[in-house]
C-alpha cells in the first residue's frame, strides 16, 4: 500500500462514528450454544445443560463475555425447541431446571453472563393453551390467545389469506370445526396473538421466571413478527419470506411489536439496569431495524444485513456505514454476527464460486464450498468482525472453523423446512452438526456413547478441539489471540475512521489499530512503520504485503 494512500484518516460520510459502551453488552463478545450439539453429558447423543456446564472452562479461555443458549425448554422438537410446550421448565432430553441452575451458577462464577432464548411469535401446538384452545372452540377465550379464522369460500374451504409459512407450504391449517388458525412457521408453531393482553401478562411472567432465577439477557426469535397487520389482509407477496429475503408483507414489522418490547424493556428495568434484549428481526433496511434499539426498547438487534452480504468489499463497507450511523441516530451500540444456526456457516459460504451467494442449506447434488479458500475468508472476516466497535456473536463451532456438512443423507434431515418444501430447501441441518471435542474418542468426543444425533463429517476429526488447543496457528488459537487483542485494546467499544474502501480492499482504524482486508486477488503493500498485531493466517504478510483472502490487524 503506498503511503499517500493510507496517510489521512478519512470521516465517513456519516461524520466520526462515536458510540458509547457503557454497559457490559455494549462491546461484549457472545458464544451462541445450540444445545443438543454442543457437548452431551448423558449419552443420549443430544447435547444437554450439563454437556455445557463440564465445558465452560473452553469458553471462558476462548476469551468470550457471555452465552447465548438456543431454547431448552419443554418441547416436542417439531423445530429444533423453537416449538415451546412450556416456556417455565427444561425439556428432559436437555435435563432439568436444576441442571439449568447449576449451569448458570457455574458461567457466572466464571464471569460468563448467560442469555436464554425467548420464543413469543408461537407457541408449540402441544402448549396447554393451544390444546385448550382446540379443544373449546370457534368463539372462545382460548381460541383468542391464537389466530383463529373462519375460512374463505363458500363452505370456507379455503385459507383466511394467502400468506405462506416460512418453512413452506400454507401458513394456515383446518382444525376439525372447519376453523383455521396461522401458523407463520411449522403446523406445529401455531402464532400467538399479541393484541390480546392475557398474551402480554404472561409473557411478562415468563420473563421474571428466567430473571428470577439470574439470566442476563433474553435473545427474542422473530421479534418483528408479534404483530400483525389489522384484519390479517393478502399479502403482496404472497409467501411470508424471510432469511436473507427482506421482510415486507403485512406480518412483518408492524408498529405495534415496539410498544410490547417497551413493556419488556421495563420488565428488564426492574431487575437492576443490566439485563438485556437482542432482536432477532429479519427487518430491512437498516433504519427499520435501529427502531428496535431505541432506549427504551431492546439494547441489541442482530446485524442481518453485514451477514447476508457475503465476501463483498462494497457490500460490507455500505453495512458497517449503514449500520453504525441508524444504531447512532437512536443512541445503540452495533452487534455483528456472520454464522447462526439458521444459516450456511460462513466458511462454506465463502468457499462457493460466488463469496455472495445466500443457499439455504447444501447438499450433496449442490456445488460444494472449497474448504480452505472458504476457510480462509472467514478467518479473515472474523477479524474484521472482531475489529468493530459493538458486540460480537460466534456461532459454536466457528471457532474451530467447522465446515457445514454439506453431504447430510436426506433421510435423517430434521429441519421442518427440507419437508414442508417438499426437499427444494435443503434446510439448516448442516450448520447444526455435533461438536468435535476430541479427535480420537467415537463421536469425535461429542458424547460418552458416541451417539450423536446427525453424523459428523469425517473433516470434523482434523478439526476437533484437542488437535486445535496449544496448536499456534489453528483457528481455535487465532480466535483466542484475536479476541484477547479484541478486549486489549479497547476495540469493541472504540470508534472506526475508514482510510481506504474500494471493491477489493478494507482498510481503516480503530483504537490506534490498523485493519486491513484482502478482498482483491493480488497481494497489497502495507504501510511502514507498523507491525501486524494479529493476521488471518501465519502466512497473511509475506515480504511488507497483505496476501489475498487474508486480514490483519497493525499497529
Ligand atoms: C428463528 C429461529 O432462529 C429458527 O431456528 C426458528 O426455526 C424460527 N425462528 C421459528 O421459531
Amino acid at each position: 500500500m503506498k503511503s499517500q494512500t493510507v496517510t489521512q484518516p478519512a470521516v465517513s460520510p456519516n461524520g466520526p462514528v462515536s458510540v458509547s459502551t457503557t454497559s457490559w453488552w455494549g462491546d461484549a463478545v457472545i458464544y451462541q450454544i445450540y444445545p443438543r450439539s454442543f457437548a452431551d453429558g448423558n449419552g443420549d447423543g443430544i447435547g444437554d445443560l450439563v454437556g455445557v456446564t463440564e465445558h465452560l472452562d473452553y469458553l471462558k479461555e476462548l476469551g468470550v463475555d457471555a452465552i447465548w443458549l438456543s431454547p431448552f425448554y419443554v418441547s416436542p422438537q417439531a423445530d429444533a425447541g423453537y416449538d415451546v410446550a412450556d416456556y417455565r421448565d427444561v425439556d428432559p432430553i436437555f435435563g432439568t431446571l436444576a441442571d439449568f441452575d447449576r449451569m448458570l451458577g457455574s458461567a457466572h462464577s466464571r464471569g460468563l453472563r448467560v442469555i436464554v432464548d425467548m420464543v413469543p411469535n408461537h407457541t408449540s401446538n402441544a402448549h396447554g393453551w393451544f390444546v385448550a384452545a382446540l379443544a373449546a372452540g370457534a368463539g372462545s377465550p382460548e381460541r383468542e390467545l391464537y389466530l383463529f379464522r373462519e375460512g374463505r369460500g363458500e363452505n370456507g374451504e379455503l385459507p383466511p389469506n394467502n400468506w405462506q409459512s416460512v418453512f413452506g407450504g400454507p401458513a394456515w391449517t383446518r382444525v376439525e370445526d372447519g376453523q383455521w388458525y396461522l401458523h407463520l412457521f411449522d403446523t406445529a408453531q401455531p402464532d400467538l396473538n399479541w393484541r390480546n393482553p392475557a398474551v402480554i401478562a404472561e409473557f411478562e411472567g415468563i420473563l421474571r421466571f428466567w430473571l428470577d432465577r439470574g439470566v442476563d439477557g433474553f435473545r427474542v426469535d422473530v421479534a418483528h413478527g408479534l404483530i400483525k397487520q389489522d384484519g390479517l389482509p393478502d399479502s403482496d407477496a404472497g409467501a411470508a419470506v424471510m432469511a436473507g429475503s427482506g421482510n415486507f408483507g403485512p406480518m412483518w414489522d408492524q408498529d405495534g411489536v415496539h410498544d410490547i418490547y417497551r413493556g419488556w424493556n421495563a420488565v428488564l428495568a426492574e431487575y437492576g439496569g443490566d439485563r438485556m434484549l437482542v432482536a432477532e428481526a429479519w427487518v430491512s433496511p437498516p433504519d427499520r431495524l435501529s427502531r428496535y434499539v431505541r432506549p427504551d426498547e431492546m439494547q441489541q438487534a442482530f446485524n442481518f444485513e453485514f451477514m447476508t452480504i457475503g465476501w463483498n468489499a462494497a457490500g460490507l463497507r455500505r453495512a458497517i456505514d449503514s449500520a453504525l450511523a441508524d444504531n447512532r441516530s437512536v443512541g445503540a451500540t452495533t452487534t455483528w454476527v456472520l454464522s447462526n444456526h439458521d444459516v450456511v456457516r460462513h466458511s462454506s459460504r465463502f468457499g462457493l464460486a460466488d463469496p455472495t451467494s445466500w443457499p439455504k442449506g447444501i447438499s450433496a447434488d449442490d456445488e460444494q464450498p472449497l474448504i480452505e479458500l472458504g476457510l480462509s475468508r472467514a478467518r479473515a472476516a472474523s477479524l474484521l468482525m472482531f475489529a468493530l466497535p459493538g458486540s460480537a456473536y460466534i456461532f459454536e463451532g466457528e471457532e474451530l472453523g467447522l465446515p457445514e456438512h454439506t453431504t447430510l443423507p436426506d433421510d435423517i434431515r430434521q429441519d421442518p423446512a427440507f419437508y414442508r418444501t417438499g426437499g427444494q430447501e435443503v434446510g439448516r441441518d448442516g450448520c447444526r452438526v455435533p461438536l468435535p471435542w476430541n479427535a480420537h474418542e467415537p463421536s469425535f468426543g461429542f458424547s460418552p456413547t458416541g451417539r450423536s444425533w446427525l453424523p459428523q463429517p469425517s473433516v470434523f476429526g482434523e478439526l476437533a478441539v484437542d488437535q486445535q488447543v496449544g496448536v499456534a496457528d489453528s483457528t481455535l488459537e487465532f480466535y483466542r489471540a484475536a479476541l484477547a487483542t479484541r478486549r486489549e485494546r479497547g476495540l469493541g467499544g472504540g470508534d472506526i475512521q475508514w482510510h481506504i474502501s474500494t471493491a477489493e480492499l478494507l482498510h481503516f482504524s480503530n483504537s490506534g489499530v490498523r485493519v486491513v482486508v484482502n478482498f482483491g486477488r493480488h497481494p497489497v503493500p502495507l504501510p511502514h512503520g507498523v507491525s501486524a498485531l494479529i493476521a488471518s493466517e501465519p502466512d497473511a504478510v509475506l515480504h511488507g504485503e497483505l496476501q489475498p483472502n487474508r486480514a490483519v490487524w497493525l499497529a
